[in-house]
């Protein structure tokens, strides 16, 4: 894993949103690996303002999200629908057609991850992936376990992760305690991955994916499998690197 370290969160968000940048100016019809959570928004940020200042076209681009909140209406202001709309595609030019996200409606869960995976290898893989990283080591929402799922599934929250995304919920009660999420070998299937980690409060979680032992414990470990992974994190998040 190639690892990066920058002075500010602004730098690490740059620097991820010029890799995507170049990677669609490249390819205009590429597949854009996308995730919710606080810390890719620098990043969307930086891609809205390059798309204004006519630095890159999203026309052609096509998007699968990581998860979504199960069950959730996508005019949930929780729902990682709508933060993607919010955050991102609102604010471009992306076809909201081409634009994938879990659904958290779906009646038969089974058969809409199927679909969800299905589609991932229709649309031919994902060219670039951006993850953040959970304090405990998730990607996704795949938790720290025994076993991980390979493919798109849904799965429990944990108590950490139910209690880490309650700041957004009113309360505890009103957080979804299960959730849609691309498998481990879903996101391997990303020809390139970039990890974002900011902040102290990462800083375990990234010294225990980059030196500890490569574990389903620890999901992010496996990262270190995947033959192109960038980690592009603030200094605060390398702390004990
Ligand atoms: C979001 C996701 C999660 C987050 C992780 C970090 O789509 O899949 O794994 O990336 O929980 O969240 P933040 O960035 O809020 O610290």
């Amino acid at each position: 894993m190639k690892v990066v370290i920058k002075e500010s969160y602004a730098d690490m968000s740059r620097m991820a949103a010029d890799i995507f940048v170049e990677i669609i100016n490249q390819k205009s019809e590429c597949v854009l690996g996308l995730a919710t959570g606080d810390t890719p928004i620098g990043m969307y940020e930086c891609l809205v303002e390059d798309y204004k200042a006519g630095k890159v076209d999203f026309a052609g681009v096509k998007s699968v999200n990581l998860d979504e909140y199960y069950p959730i209406t996508p005019d949930n202001e929780q729902s990682y629908r709508y933060f993607m709309n919010y955050h991102l595609f609102d604010k471009m030019n992306i076809n909201k057609a081409d634009t994938y996200v879990p659904d958290g409606q779906a009646t038969n869960v089974a058969k809409s991850c199927e679909a969800y995976e299905k589609n991932i290898d229709a649309l031919g893989g994902i060219d670039v992936q951006v993850l953040g990283i959970g304090r405990n080591g998730h990607v996704g929402f795949n938790e720290p376990d025994c076993e991980l799922y390979p493919y798109t599934h849904v799965t429990d929250l944990t108590a950490n992760t139910i209690e880490a995304n309650s700041r957004f919920f009113e309360s505890e009660d009103d957080v979804p305690k299960q959730a849609l999420t691309m498998g481990i070998e879903s996101i391997f299937k990303a020809r390139k991955i970039v990890i974002l980690a900011s902040g102290e409060g990462k800083a375990e979680a990234v010294k225990a994916m980059l030196g500890g032992k490569i574990t389903t414990k620890c999901p992010a470990s496996l990262l270190r499998l995947h033959p192109d992974v960038t980690l592009i994190c603030d200094k605060n998040a390398a702390k004990f690197i």
